[in-house]
């Protein structure tokens, strides 16, 4: 498959501002690139100061716009501030999170509650603060980030699926909350993408398992990010799109 270039890439977020958690690596990164590419002014997101710069240099070096907010979305005073430097945000991506793999008795009672804060908490908080200001300006787009894993049994993922299906969730009930405001809320639902978040051998061997027999690129992620951020996707709402290779087909 050919994902188009950000040259080819239609500039139909031109005026928007979207803030991307999580942008300084990975799938984050690639989805600021692409919603720069078309035309959004990009907040990137991240604790990584040095990969915030460079992310927010790769983007103004190929004529987009963006600026750096760190924040640790593991502390709900952080993601307070986060919500008062981005100021009115059109366009917000849920994607931060981090992964913890293993059998259930190995994961105490700090680990389970560090997971569900970066990952469940933090997108409960940041939508909290800037939905409604989104639905008072009549209109809103947000994106979430699940995995095959909220819905595939994975044997040493119980805890981290359910951080995922905690945000499918919220997708269908944040489309109906804030859907009648005019902010239209989907999820993403990866399989196995190459990023640092886990060793490339394991995201190749899960990429076997697919009808595909790869693992996905970031950008493979980011290009349905960017339809669903754009006008062209104006009648989907609360929707959980699998971006996974056909893993969850078979
Ligand atoms: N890769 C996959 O196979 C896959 C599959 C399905 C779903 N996903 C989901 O896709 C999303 C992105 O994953 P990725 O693979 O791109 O991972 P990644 O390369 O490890 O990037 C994770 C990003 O999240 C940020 N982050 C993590 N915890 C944070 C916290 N407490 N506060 C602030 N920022 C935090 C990191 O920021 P810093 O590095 O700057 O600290 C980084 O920018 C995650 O939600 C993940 O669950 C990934």
């Amino acid at each position: 498959m050919t994902v188009r270039s950000d040259i080819e890439t239609g500039r139909d977020l031109t005026g928007k501002i979207a803030l991307v958690t999580g942008a300084t690596s990975g799938i984050g990164r690639a989805v600021a690139k692409r919603l720069a590419a078309q035309g959004a002014t990009v907040l990137v997101h991240g604790r990584d100061v040095n990969r915030g710069v460079q992310a927010i240099e790769e983007i103004q070096l190929t004529g987009g716009s963006a600026r750096f907010l760190p924040a640790d979305l593991s502390d709900p005073g952080a993601i307070a501030g986060l919500v008062e430097e981005a100021g009115a945000v059109d366009i917000l991506v849920n994607n931060a999170g981090t992964v913890w793999f293993g059998p259930t008795p190995g994961l105490d009672a700090a680990g389970f509650d560090h997971l569900f804060s970066a990952n469940v908490r933090a997108a409960y908080l940041l939508t909290a603060g800037i939905a409604p200001g989104m639905g008072a300006r009549g209109s809103g787009v947000i994106v979430n980030l699940g995995s095959i894993a909220a819905s595939g049994g994975f044997a040493a993922g119980a805890a981290y699926g359910a951080t995922k299906a905690a945000l499918e969730s919220f997708t269908r009930a944040w489309a109906a909350e804030f859907g009648p405001l005019g902010v239209r809320v989907n999820s993403v639902a990866p399989g196995p993408v190459l990023t640092p978040i886990q060793p490339a051998e394991e995201s190749n061997a899960l990429g076997q398992s697919t009808i595909l027999k790869r693992p996905a690129r970031p950008e493979e992620i980011a290009a349905v990010i960017g339809f669903l951020a754009s006008p062209d996707a104006g009648y989907m709402t609360g929707a959980t799109v699998a971006v996974d290779g056909g893993y969850l087909a078979l």
